[in-house]
């Protein structure tokens, strides 16, 4: 086994990361699937930085981006430019177009304070009220977004208590904890997310002082563990919440941009959401910038108004070129489906092959679009990821985990990855599975 690893410095921020280790890679560049670090050793991002980076390492979409801003000052958020408008109805059509509807596009800074601005465009309209998510949720770690995603760890320093949250159960029907045997969701699932709702409106429902004013989903949890809810499930609790008259957000901000397969993760269930919020596919992680898409009237300044939400650098001009360069990107890929239908195929059969291989170590594979997971027989996830960074004599692999699912790695490599990149992500997953006995 190697490990390469450069010891974590003791100063400043230095080793503040998520994935705690004592050594970690120092990335010092990257193309196409790869990352380099200090030490020469090569790693396959089949993380793609938790999928800010759709299209691998490139940078001739930097220089693109600098290219059509460089004539433009930094302007702040409260400026007009050409920039901004071009990016604001390119954006607008995204989603429109596939929801037929007319909208309005608001930007942000991230997702979290997208998730934010979603919540403020729902209370417009429904007054503040009590949010409902699924367990398992993640929207964020910013004192509002905290209250809806699921782990409490999050709330620990920093909370937004006065908001109200509802948390239906969990909706990974594959493993579920409700009734493991089961191969789908049962309707008994399905009343039981409208008997809740019933008994929100028990005690503040349409007519009473607290209402529920947003329902807020993920067509596929990522931090909970790459958990698509059935679809079942998932209509039933969007329906009930229509009924409460609740804005339906969908949070696109991993899903969006065919990281899923479709471009919205919504499509594959077959939902019509109010809002819809995405970040990650829009920049090759090369800018902060999200959007917030709501249904009209929903962002109608009569109804929203200007002002309500704001932050100086959203949309300076180097994150609106960086967003540009990108969508021409998407436009000129006339073939994605077909090829993240392949990706997700050839990602699926290489992992069913490794497991195979190691039945007491895998219980369960599967593949949506651009992602995948790998269901481990155990909480090994951790020590898992730390394997398949150094079993590996010729290269590393980085694969993302979640204290949320100690028993799964999630996988979403760029979505530009080649088959040769996959056999050797194949060869590398065998030798970790290998270490791990
Ligand atoms: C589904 C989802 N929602 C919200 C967020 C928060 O986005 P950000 O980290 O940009 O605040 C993330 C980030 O991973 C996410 O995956």
């Amino acid at each position: 086994m190697t490990d390469n690893s450069s010891p974590i410095p003791s100063f400043a921020g230095a080793g503040n990361l998520v994935y705690r280790e004592p050594e970690v890679p120092r990335f010092v560049s990257g193309e196409g699937c790869w990352l380099t670090a200090a030490d020469g050793r090569r790693y396959l991002d089949a993380e793609a930085a938790n999928g800010t980076v759709p299209f691998g390492y490139d940078a001739t979409l930097l220089h693109e981006a600098l290219r059509r801003c460089e004539q433009l000052p930094g302007l702040p958020s409260f400026c007009e430019s050409d920039l901004r408008l071009k990016v604001l109805s390119r954006l607008e059509r995204l989603v429109s177009g596939a929801l037929g509807t007319p909208g309005r596009v608001e930007l942000d800074l991230g997702g979290a304070q997208a998730m934010e601005t979603a919540l403020r465009i729902a209370f417009a309209a429904n007054g503040p009220g009590t949010v409902v998510v699924f367990e398992g949720a993640f929207h964020g770690r910013s004192g509002v977004t905290s209250m809806l995603s699921s782990s409490p760890r999050y709330r620990e320093l920093l909370a937004a208590w006065g908001l109200e949250v509802v948390r239906l159960p969990n909706p990974d029907c594959r493993r579920c904890p409700h009734a493991p045997a089961t191969g789908g969701c049962g309707t008994g699932c399905r009343e039981a997310v409208a008997r809740w709702g019933s008994e929100l409106s028990g005690v503040g429902g349409n007519g009473f002082r607290r209402k529920v004013s947003a329902f807020v989903f993920e067509s596929v949890q990522n931090v909970g563990g790459m958990v698509e809810p059935e679809h079942a499930l998932l209509h039933s609790a969007v329906d009930h919440a229509r009924e409460q008259g609740a804005v339906i957000i969908a949070d696109e901000i991993f899903t969006g941009m065919h990281r899923v397969g479709p471009r919205w993760g919504f499509q594959r269930a077959g939902i019509v959401p109010d809002v819809v919020v995405t970040s990650k596919g829009l920049a090759n992680g090369g800018a902060a910038l999200s959007m917030v898409w709501s249904r009209e009237p929903l962002g109608h300044p009569d109804r929203y108004r200007p002002g309500s939400h704001s932050s100086t650098y959203i949309g300076i001009p180097s994150a609106l070129a960086m967003v540009d360069a990108v969508l021409d990107r998407w436009e000129g890929w006339t073939t994605v489906d077909k090829d993240i239908l392949r990706l997700e195929e050839s990602m699926r059969e290489r992992l069913a092959a490794v497991a195979a291989r190691h039945p007491d170590l895998v219980a369960s594979v599967d593949a949506m679009g651009g992602t995948a997971r790998v269901v481990l027989s155990g909480p090994h996830a951790g020590r898992l990821r730390h394997l398949f960074r150094s079993a590996h004599p010729e290269a590393g692999v980085l694969v993302a985990t979640t204290g949320m699912a100690p028993d799964v790695i999630n996988l979403h490599p760029p979505l530009v990855i080649g088959e040769p990149e996959l056999d050797l992500f194949a060869e590398v997953f065998d030798t970790a599975l290998d270490g791990l006995v």
